[in-house]
């Protein structure tokens, strides 16, 4: 045995072991997802201190996200109603696209991006046009495909499509193109799970599908390979950013995607459910919140995802000035 070998050298001063540190996290790395809603703005029961925001709110908590230093918000729009056709999903005036005008407006050093999907729009809750109780690939396409132009038209920088359809990010990349919108970037939800961490989310955005579940679209949770065929298949269609999720149960699939698919940047969701476990063990006394997020969100990057999107983002924020 060689005994001149001594790891904990390295660990003596605070000084030291930041030094050698190899995975550091800045709010730069993070973005913030926030709810929009004209008609129930509020808390939320499952998620402690997150709200559905007015417009007004979601402006000033922009503000509040750039002078941090997060990189940008992820908008959720919550509808005043909900029909079969996701009427409010495809209209010019519609929560999203006056929320998004509106920040626009600041001029904030601040990436505005948009989730693309139909759940909260449309009366039974699932993620597309459903016939027989099937949801419709093909006939979804052309709705998500007019809802990014819609975000894009408003302003949106990046449009993020989650509903998880065949061939939605080529759709929208061609929608998007044809109407001079080259430049606005999507980020692909390539690798979305079928996951019961998205159960607070679906109590905040009201999008809990009213029949059946999300398992003929959404990824299996045993499933690790079947990953990047998702990943190639959205490249091949165009995707700029790639996304994992839910992130801290998946970080085997973050850690294999960014190792073999290196040059797109990836980007992990640290989901409600993640969100809300640290909340209430935190509320308990069981866990250190800011120790415990902070080794969460590091794990994640430490992985390998680029960004986080993360409903604690303005707090590290908040936590990473203040150290
Ligand atoms: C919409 C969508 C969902 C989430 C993001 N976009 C819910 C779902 O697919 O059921 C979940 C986000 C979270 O749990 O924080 N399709």
């Amino acid at each position: 045995m060689n005994k001149h070998h001594r790891p904990r050298r390295l660990r003596m001063t605070d000084v030291l072991r930041q030094m050698v540190q190899e995975t550091r996290l800045c709010p730069a790395d993070l973005i913030y997802p926030v709810f929009v809603t004209r008609s129930n703005p509020g808390p939320i029961d499952a998620m402690p201190d997150v709200y559905r925001h007015t417009i007004s709110e979601a402006v000033d908590i922009a503000r509040r996200a750039a002078d941090a230093g997060v990189s940008g918000l992820m908008l959720f729009g919550i509808p005043q109603s909900k029909d079969e056709h996701a009427s409010r999903a495809l209209s010019a005036s519609g929560v999203i696209s006056d929320t998004v005008e509106a920040i626009k407006n600041e001029g904030l050093n601040l990436v505005i991006i948009t989730d693309v999907c139909v759940c909260s729009y449309i009366s039974h809750g699932h993620c597309g046009i459903v016939h027989d109780d099937v949801v419709s690939n093909d006939e979804t396409l052309p709705v998500l495909a007019q809802m990014a132009k819609i975000h894009a038209d408003s302003g949106a920088d990046i449009v993020a499509p989650s509903a998880m359809m065949d061939h939605q990010v080529h759709a929208i990349r061609e929608k998007l193109d044809s109407s001079g919108h080259e430049h606005v970037s999507i980020l692909s939800y390539s690798v979305k799970y079928a996951s019961s961490f998205y159960g607070p989310f679906r109590d905040a955005a009201g999008g809990a599908p009213a029949f059946g579940d999300r398992k003929t679209h959404q990824m299996d949770s045993a499933n690790r390979l079947e990953a990047m065929r998702e990943v190639d298949l959205d490249i091949a269609e165009g995707a700029d950013l790639l996304m994992v999720k839910p992130a801290l149960a998946y970080l085997d699939v973050i850690h294999m995607i960014s190792q073999h698919r290196p040059h797109i940047p990836l980007v992990a969701y640290n989901v409600s459910g993640e969100y809300s476990m640290v909340k209430a063990a935190a509320k308990q006394g069981y866990v250190d919140e800011a120790s415990v997020v902070l080794e969460i969100l590091t794990s994640i990057r430490r992985a390998g995802s680029k960004s986080v999107i993360t409903y604690h983002a303005l707090d590290v924020a908040r936590w990473l000035q203040k150290s």
